[in-house]
């Protein structure tokens, strides 16, 4: 069991992914799971929930259904963009088949900073079609999701993020 362990972290880290942030804050042990995909909504460009309110230290653990969708880290004011390097950034989580792909993939909330996120494939454009959501939007302002799906529909192809990202993680897709 230990020796599976090890392989398992070495094996991880050989594909990149960034262990948690250095100012991980205590986890509350909240989850919030949110599914990149639909079967029904905006033709399967969707994530559901788009819209979520979350307090530091929960963690967002992202689903895909299919086919092939990523999970990006923007700001509001360049949508289907990476927000910066850093950027919180799945790679891309594909499956042909019906049901959720193998991995998913988690990061805890470090703020209560509107968070904005989108999808970057661009086969089907899927950021410009109104694949877009935000933690913690600002209820009171004019950036809300409405806004931002407006602002990506008017950019250019999707730019995906890159990894090791901030803080996220792959993580294989346990049964809940
Ligand atoms: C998933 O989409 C990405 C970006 O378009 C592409 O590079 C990759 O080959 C796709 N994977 C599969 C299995 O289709």
């Amino acid at each position: 069991m230990v020796a599976f362990t090890t392989i398992a972290f070495s094996a991880a880290a050989l594909l990149g992914f960034a262990s948690a942030a250095p100012n991980t804050p205590p986890s509350t042990g909240v989850i919030h799971r949110i599914f990149a995909g639909s079967t029904v909504a905006n033709k399967g460009l969707h994530f559901e929930p788009e819209n979520i309110v979350a307090e530091i230290g929960d963690l967002i653990e992202v689903h895909f259904l299919p086919k092939n969708h990523s999970f990006v880290q923007s700001s509001f004011d360049k949508p289907c963009e990476p927000i910066n390097d850093n950027a919180v950034f799945s790679g891309f989580q594909f499956n042909t088949m019906a049901g959720e792909a193998p991995n998913v993939f988690t990061f805890p909330v470090l703020d209560k900073k509107p968070f904005w996120f989108y999808c970057s494939q661009t086969a089907g454009n899927h950021c410009q079609m109104g694949m877009s959501g935000v933690i913690n939007q600002n209820f009171d302002g004019a950036a809300t999701l409405t806004a931002y799906k407006a602002k990506a529909a008017l950019t250019g192809p999707s730019i995906s993020g890159k990894i090791p990202s901030n803080g996220g993680r792959v993580l294989p897709n346990k049964p809940l």
